[in-house]
């Protein structure tokens, strides 16, 4: 039995969809407990590559029970678009393998509208949101004025709450941003028709889930986004709006705490960020540009092109802390092959002193001055390596740095992006 999480270690997109589905092998159960269809998470299997946004990674086998869990912000229009996007490339998704959560929320219309409308009135200071609605729903279940897939089972109590949310997101909409009104009425029978849709795969999933880790059942839990992307752990406000780290499994899908056996850090072996924000390790010359074209660096949600920049082993110590991780996963070492030279940062000089964890103060942090460990690189070979003693001497050198600085093993390498380009080098 084990109840495992996998969680992205920096700013989101290390290689969490290909190593949830590598490691779904072994599991019964994939949860996903935060986030929305902001994220974007690649499997490749065999010649086929699947994009996925709101749907568990593991649904890519046929005998694994898939949750979306009541910390996800759901969106019935891109979750049917989803499902339908599966069915055309033969991954048929039922209520037999995917069940959703009845306390999950709801992204309508307006949260979307406002997304996008909030962000064009920060002006320069915008966050550079994926603009899915993500933040206005996260905003609406705090307020607790939010609508819950639960409220869309019940015809009436739908219609009440959406006519309430209606007359006040069409004031803000309209009064304060100069937008047009959104109808009732469209609304109403657009999201009629996805209830019946998606009643099927309503259920209480933290009964579930309970369940299937009691009867011994391996659960793993997919993170989306990434530990600097936590709405209280990142560099704020520059975050999504959900607990990205191990904890947010707890509230995201109704676990406690001592029922998590293993909390796995996937981390890219450099650096990437799309949208605004902090990034102390930002390359701005052309090796950041070789390390986005070798390395694909383009955002599968918003087809941004992503910041990059070289691996920040204070952002690894701060994720192994916060999320007590038991092991790394380091992808995309193969990207970094043929570099004669390749850079670690191993603390910030701040003040005049030297920190290894990230200060919470954007300006505190715009002080800290990157301090650097150089690496000789190593040569292609490395996306042949299909077991520890293959890959390169100098890799292994790189590689060790970071299990020594952050005090935490790494389990498994990842030199490419097919499930048999991937070796476990130790327990998870
Ligand atoms: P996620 O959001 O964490 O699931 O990551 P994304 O799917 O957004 O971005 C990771 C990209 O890197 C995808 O295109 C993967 O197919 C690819 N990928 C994952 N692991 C590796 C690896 O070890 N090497 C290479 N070259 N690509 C990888
Ligand atoms: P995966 O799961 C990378 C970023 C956005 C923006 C900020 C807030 O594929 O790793 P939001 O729409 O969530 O309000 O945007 O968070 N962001 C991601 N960056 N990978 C993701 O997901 C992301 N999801 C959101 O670019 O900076
Ligand atoms: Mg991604």
């Amino acid at each position: 039995m084990s109840a495992f999480i996998v969680l992205g270690a920096q700013w989101g997109d290390e290689g969490k969809g290909k190593m949830t589905d590598y490691l779904a092998e072994s599991a019964d159960v994939i949860v996903r407990f935060q986030g929305g269809n902001n994220a974007g998470h690649t499997v490749e299997v065999g010649e086929n590559q699947y994009k996925l946004h709101l749907v568990p990674s593991g649904v890519l086998y046929k005998d694994k029970l898939n949750v979306i869990g009541n910390g996800v912000v759901v969106d019935p229009k891109a979750l049917f678009e989803e499902l339908d996007y599966l069915k055309g490339v033969g991954v048929e998704v039922t209520p037999e393998n995917l069940i959703i959560s009845d306390r999950a929320q709801l992204i309508m219309p307006y949260h979307k509208i406002l997304d996008v409308i909030k962000e064009k009135a920060r002006g320069k200071n915008d966050i550079g949101t994926t603009g899915k609605g993500i933040g206005p729903c996260y905003t609406d279940k705090a307020e607790r004025s939010g609508i819950r897939v639960c409220d869309l089972m019940h015809k009436e109590v739908f219609e009440a709450k959406l006519k309430d949310n209606l007359e006040a997101k069409n004031d803000i909409i309209t009064k304060i941003y100069g937008g047009d009104a959104l109808d009732f009425e469209a609304i109403y029978n657009e999201y009629l028709a996805y209830a019946e849709r998606i009643r099927p795969f309503v259920k209480d999933i933290s009964v579930e889930v309970y369940n299937n880790i009691k009867s011994g059942k391996n659960v793993l839990f997919e993170g989306a986004q990434g530990t600097l992307l936590d709405i209280d752990y990142g560099t704020y406000p520059y975050v999504t709006s959900s607990n990205t780290i191990a904890g947010g499994v707890c509230t995201g899908a109704g676990v406690g705490p001592t029922a998590i056996t293993n909390a796995v850090g996937i981390a890219k072996a450099y650096t990437t960020r799309v949208g605004k924000g902090p990034f102390p390790t930002e390359l701005f010359d052309a090796t950041g540009d070789w390390i986005r074209e070798k390395g694909h660096e383009y955002g599968v949600t918003t087809g941004r092109a992503r910041r990059c920049g070289w691996l920040d082993l204070v952002i690894l110590k701060t994720t192994a802390r916060i999320s007590g991780l038991t092991s790394f996963v380091v992808t995309k070492v193969d990207t970094l092959a043929g570099m004669e030279k390749v850079k670690i940062c191993t603390g910030y000089k701040f003040d005049e002193k030297v920190i290894d964890y990230v200060p919470a103060s954007l300006e505190d942090l715009a002080k800290c001055e990157p301090i650097y460990e150089e690496f000789d690189g190593w040569d292609e070979s490395i996306e042949n390596a299909r077991s520890y003693d293959d890959i390169p001497e100098n890799a292994k050198k790189y590689l060790k740095r970071i299990e020594e600085f952050t005090g935490t093993r790494i389990s498994i390498v990842s030199v490419g992006p097919k499930r048999n380009q991937t070796m476990k080098i130790a327990e998870i």
